[in-house]
């Protein structure tokens, strides 16, 4: 009778397992439907302009769309051209970033704007496939999307094919299929004047720089934010920018923003301090903080930043400088 039980146990739990797996492997490239943003690109030459500053400077385009080779070009803040190939590792597979030039073979020529306009306000790709929390501008102005599209439009076209089926391994397809789901609400609130307030300061962190996504605490595995706001201590992989390959074993982690006394990265630092970090750009070789893009921001936009920090609520959250043994 006991031998029954559980080998009637072992069959149920065998069947659970198989199921999953064919349910997984039915269901990760599993599509959704979101309506596409009513924004149209525009030929004006102030909008292309302001595109093209948040494409190279506080929206950061330019750190992820590029190849590895091209890391420490961008980190020196110059204007490498958006062709993409960037290979995210991470715990659930390999993501390779687009190429977002106008190409029409390989590239976004063929994309409407309503889609690239969803793939930024949704996180829906062209194909209906939810996008992993990689580019969380999903409440960025009606205006400054247009000025970025805008802006993609008037790229030179460059073909450079990457792959665009990502190489999920099964927890991978596991998250895809159970837990990814598109992220904008689509109800954008207003934006702030662009001068040196806090409220604009909030803005960029939230909603274009990504400052957000980075300095908060999250789950490696959903993207999930799993800390308060700023307070870090988020791991990151570590590149090797001389071979372009991810440094094994190694990791560094984004530090506590909030003004706590004992553990605030910056707690003490002045506004000057402030400016003075952001113009020396990287000094850690191969951190993922886009110091190359955000050093091309302007004081009126770093002094907003500094202004929003300063009315965080301070967060006891020990972050280590410098990069750290084990993988992240
Ligand atoms: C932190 C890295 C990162 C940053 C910053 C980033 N992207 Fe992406 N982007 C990605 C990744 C990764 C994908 C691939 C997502 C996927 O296929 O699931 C992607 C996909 C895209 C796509 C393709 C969507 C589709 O429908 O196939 C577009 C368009 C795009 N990004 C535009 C932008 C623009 C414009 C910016 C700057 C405003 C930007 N990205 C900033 C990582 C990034
Ligand atoms: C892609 C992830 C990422 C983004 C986006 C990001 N950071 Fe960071 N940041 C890090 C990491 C990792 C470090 C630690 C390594 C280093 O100092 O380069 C860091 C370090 C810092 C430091 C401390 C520098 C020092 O010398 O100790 C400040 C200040 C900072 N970030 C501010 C910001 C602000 C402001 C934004 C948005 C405008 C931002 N970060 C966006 C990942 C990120």
């Amino acid at each position: 009778m006991f031998k029954k039980i559980m080998l009637g146990i072992l069959l149920l739990l065998v069947l659970a397992a198989v199921g999953f797996v064919l349910f997984v492997t039915f269901n990760y490239e599993r599509t959704f439907d979101a309506p596409y943003p009513s924004i149209k690109a525009s030929t004006d030459s102030a909008l292309i302009a302001r595109g093209k500053y948040l494409a190279y400077g506080p929206a950061h385009c330019s750190h992820c769309h590029i190849s590895l080779t091209q890391f420490a070009r961008v980190e020196r803040g110059e204007e490498v051209p958006l062709s993409g190939g960037f290979p995210f590792k991470l715990p659930i597979g390999t993501i390779v970033t687009p190429n977002i030039t106008p190409d029409n073979e390989t590239g976004i020529g063929k994309l409407s704007d309503g889609e690239i306009a969803r793939a930024l306000r949704y996180g829906v790709r062209h194909d209906g496939r939810a996008i992993i929390d990689f580019m969380p501008f999903y409440d960025i102005s009606d205006y400054d999307l247009t000025a970025i599209i805008s802006f993609l439009r008037t790229q030179t076209p460059i073909n450079a094919f990457q792959p665009i089926n990502h190489d999920w391994n099964f927890m991978g397809k596991a998250v895809m299929a159970l837990v990814m789901k598109p992220m904008g609400d689509g109800e954008v609130p207003p934006s702030p004047a662009p001068d040196s307030t806090a409220a604009f300061g909030k803005y960029l962190v939230d909603n274009v720089a990504n400052c957000r996504g980075c300095h908060t605490n999250r789950d490696m595995m959903t993207g999930a934010y799993i800390g308060p706001d700023m307070a870090g201590p988020t791991k990151f992989e570590v590149f090797d920018l001389a071979t372009g390959s991810i440094i094994e074993g190694k990791h560094i982690v984004a530090p506590n923003l909030t003004p706590d006394p004992e553990t605030g990265r910056i707690t003490d630092w002045t506004k000057q301090d402030f400016l003075a970090r952001f113009r020396r750009g990287t000094l850690i070789p191969g951190t993922p903080m886009p110091w190359g893009p955000f050093g091309r921001m302007s004081d009126m936009e770093l002094i907003a930043i500094w202004k929003y920090l300063q009315t965080l609520t301070p967060v006891k959250s020990e972050a280590p400088i410098g990069i750290q043994e084990g993988n992240p």
